[in-house]
């Protein structure tokens, strides 16, 4: 590996183990971020907007192609789970035995069923996005795949495009109905900025968060309550969804209404009252919602952080009282950081269920925070929740590989 001087340190131990493993450095190294969601929570698949962010949390891949072209067995070492599964490119389903190669199989399968060539590889992977926790450890495992496979064939696959095909990886291979979101945002992330995404279109923008300069830390916590059942409610809160863009065209007499996007917030309100009540809910949560984000865009460009905290509080409110995907935790751990003094803004992150909270807090008071919050929430709940500061991080990139080693990537 002679293409970067000196490796982040994840990264170098990946490396060294691939070395131990393989004999040689790998020829491949990529990494894809998880993400944190600002504002804009299960909006994405209602054609809506979301404002999320790639974190410094990632999934690192070490690969080299197999010497013989005829060979299709992938073998891939995780440092995480210190196992390893072998698997042919020519059998790709799921598996009882190592279900966490499953994302790497239903990416390879997309990419195949795309008509994309793939070469057998050794690889070593290792993620610290904490699983489960709503920061899309799936999604940063589903992008770095893609990347890597991308650089290995040299494909020329666009970040965009690879992001869809990680999503259809998910829905189809995996079998959770998720948006775009998360493989958008690993994909395409920036550095100290977060992306307002129009997930109909796709078109993006980035906002400097320019949090250091402020003084303001990006703050995550673990609730400690593992996400649950989040996948049948999720496909639940999508058919509901659905449910409330057919009445509402209907009521609306308007045949393009295609998604809650479609709907205003003056002609939901107009309309609520003919809605069964759970569906009108569920609605409202995401046509405000949609709202809240190009409101909170506006905020943070004139500096109103405030106004902006502000929106996270009532997106919370919202996603625990009408579109019910918060949990107990998370409405205490909210409630908590709300009190406290300081506090910008904070809301449920994610799908919802449990996982995680964000929370724009003064840099200076992180460190109150953690004593007085946590322990708060501990003597509450007898739930032990974990908090760091996280930075906003550029989107998935390979770090080494033959081509950037001749200058060309
Ligand atoms: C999950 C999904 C995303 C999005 C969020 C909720 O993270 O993968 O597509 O719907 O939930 O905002």
């Amino acid at each position: 590996m002679t293409g970067q001087a000196t490796l982040p340190p994840r990264a170098q131990a990946v490396v060294d183990a691939f070395v131990a493993r393989y004999g040689a450095p790998p020829e491949y190294l990529v990494r894809a971020p998880g993400r944190v969601n600002l504002i804009g929570e299960h909006t994405d698949y209602n054609g809506g907007f979301v404002f999320p962010a790639a974190i410094d949390r990632e999934m690192i891949i070490a690969a080299t192609p197999k010497a013989d072209r005829l060979d299709r067995e992938v073998r891939v070492w995780s440092l995480e789970y210190e196992a390893e599964d072998r698997f042919s490119l020519d059998q790709l389903v799921r598996s009882e035995e190592h279900p966490w190669v499953d994302y790497m199989r239903g990416m390879l399968s997309i990419w195949q069923a795309c008509a994309f060539k793939v070469r057998a590889f050794d690889a070593v992977i290792a993620g610290n996005v904490p699983q489960g926790a709503g920061l899309s450890s799936s999604a940063a495992y589903e992008v770095a795949v893609g990347t890597l496979v991308n650089e290995m064939m040299a494909t020329g696959v666009a970040p965009k495009q690879l992001a869809l095909l990680a999503q259809k990886a998910e829905n189809r291979f995996i079998g959770v109905q998720c948006g775009i979101m998360d493989q958008f945002i690993s994909a395409l992330g920036r550095a100290d900025a977060a992306l307002l995404i129009d997930c109909r279109s796709l078109a993006a923008r980035p906002v400097p968060l320019r949090l250091a300069e402020r003084g303001v830390a990006l703050v995550i916590t673990h609730s400690g309550v593992r996400r649950g059942l989040v996948d049948s409610a999720y496909n639940e809160r999508r058919a509901q969804c659905e449910e409330a863009v057919r009445l509402l065209a209907a009521r609306l007499k308007r045949d393009d209404v295609k998604a809650l996007r479609d709907v205003s917030l003056d002609d939901f309100l107009a309309h609520e009252r003919h809605l069964p009540p759970l569906v009108a809910r569920r609605a409202r949560h995401v046509i405000s919602e949609n709202e809240r984000v190009l409101e909170g865009v506006e905020c943070l460009g004139r500096g109103d952080l405030a106004g902006f905290g502000r929106l996270m509080i009532a997106s919370h409110a919202s996603l625990r009282d009408d579109f019910e995907v918060s949990c107990e935790g998370l409405d205490v751990l909210v409630e908590l950081t709300q009190a406290f003094a300081g506090t910008i803004g904070a809301r449920m992150t994610g799908a919802g269920f449990g996982g995680c909270t964000v929370a724009l807090l003064p840099a200076d008071r992180v460190d109150a925070y953690q004593a007085e919050v946590l322990s708060a929430y501990h003597a509450r709940t007898g739930l032990t929740a974990t908090a760091w500061v996280c930075q906003a991080t550029a989107g998935a990139s390979v770090l080494d590989s033959p081509m950037k080693r001749a200058g060309l990537g």
